[in-house]
């Protein structure tokens, strides 16, 4: 595995509103408070505010000058914030095109985030399933999905999950047309018409090749996605995380962990246009608290000792995005 990347943890879902700037934030600041050093990353390209959320009003950089070339080492657009121990890679508005960078601008995106000098570096991604969004999420070694109770949001949650793994399989089989094109066959199943798409997958893949079918098992394996149910308001809501987590298994032999859930948080919601005061004085809110036992989940599994991560975790070649 490659230990640099540890430190990468993407916050992703699919639907806007859902909490995963707010989750972004929370985790990076109490990250921050157990003194580890954290930068943030808005990588909402686009529709970024990250900026704001932490109380910087016009940012000084952005990760499009480091994109456009503006400057060259990602270091220099990295900024302080009034939480301690914690940094901000500030996104951008769309006005450059940045939203939908070239697989080339991506690549030394990702190589200069990965040398970032920090314990943790937590990616705060937009909402949808876009191109970019995914990749971001493929990149990460860590990736949580954050979903409300919502039935929106669980739709949402549960189709970005399968379009990342999907797209993930894509660049296994890159150099395979013809694995891709089961590939392709197989994310477009309809869940229910189709219930063993994956089983059907396996097979046609090990027809086509002895070691396609230990190639997906292991890749599949190797995504380890995580999820936190945000704005919980009773104890029926946490289990939407379960119906998540089984349709994933059910229909993409994909299992993934439930990382816990988080209140919802009426003192949070008063202090949004405040949050640098938030962090500094309601360490003891509802929701605080679960970001708390959240942090420290992420902290004792970064020091675990590392298993095999995926080969997979390859640049993104120009041709095939
Ligand atoms: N745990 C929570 N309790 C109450 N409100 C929350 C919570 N998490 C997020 N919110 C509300 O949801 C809004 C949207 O959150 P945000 O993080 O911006 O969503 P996203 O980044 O997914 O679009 C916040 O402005 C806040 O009002
Ligand atoms: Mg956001």
């Amino acid at each position: 595995m490659d230990e640099i990347k540890k430190k990468l943890w993407a916050i992703g879902g699919g639907k806007g509103g859902v909490g995963k700037s707010i989750v972004s934030i929370m985790l990076g600041a109490s990250l921050a408070r157990q003194g580890k050093k954290v930068i943030l990353v808005d990588a909402d390209l686009g529709g970024s505010n990250l900026h704001t959320l932490v109380g910087i009003k016009y940012p000084l950089y952005t990760l499009a000058d480091f994109i456009n070339r503006q400057v060259e080492n990602i270091e220099e657009v990295v900024m302080d914030t009034p939480v301690e121990n914690m940094q901000l890679i500030c996104g951008a508005d769309d006005i450059l095109g940045i939203a939908n960078p070239k697989n080339t601008q991506k690549n030394r995106l990702f190589n200069h985030l990965k040398n970032l000098k920090a314990d943790y570096i937590v990616l705060d991604l937009g909402a949808g399933a876009s191109f970019t969004t995914m990749d971001f999420f493929l990149f990460a070694t860590n990736k949580i999905c954050v979903l409300t109770p919502q039935i929106t949001s669980i739709q949402n949650a549960y189709g970005f999950i399968k379009a990342s793994m999907y797209r993930g399989l894509m660049q296994v089989f890159r150099g395979e047309p013809g694995a891709q094109d089961m590939v392709r066959r197989a994310s477009s199943a309809i869940e229910g018409e189709n219930i063993d798409s994956i089983d059907t997958l396996k097979d046609s893949l090990k027809n086509l090749d002895e070691h396609f079918e230990s190639d997906l098992n292991t890749y599949i394996e190797s995504l380890k996605i995580k999820t936190i149910v945000n704005m919980v308001r009773n104890d029926r809501e946490k289990e939407v995380g379960n119906i998540v987590r089984s349709v994933a298994e059910n229909y993409l032999n994909l299992p993934l962990e439930n990382y816990g859930y988080v209140p919802y948080d009426r003192i949070l919601v008063n202090s949004i246009n405040h949050m640098p005061e938030f962090l500094k004085n309601r360490k003891d809110s509802m929701s605080s608290m679960s970001f708390y036992e959240i942090a420290g989940s992420i902290i004792r599994d970064s020091e675990q000792p590392s298993t095999s991560e995926s080969r997979f975790s390859v640049k993104i070649p120009a041709s095939r995005l």
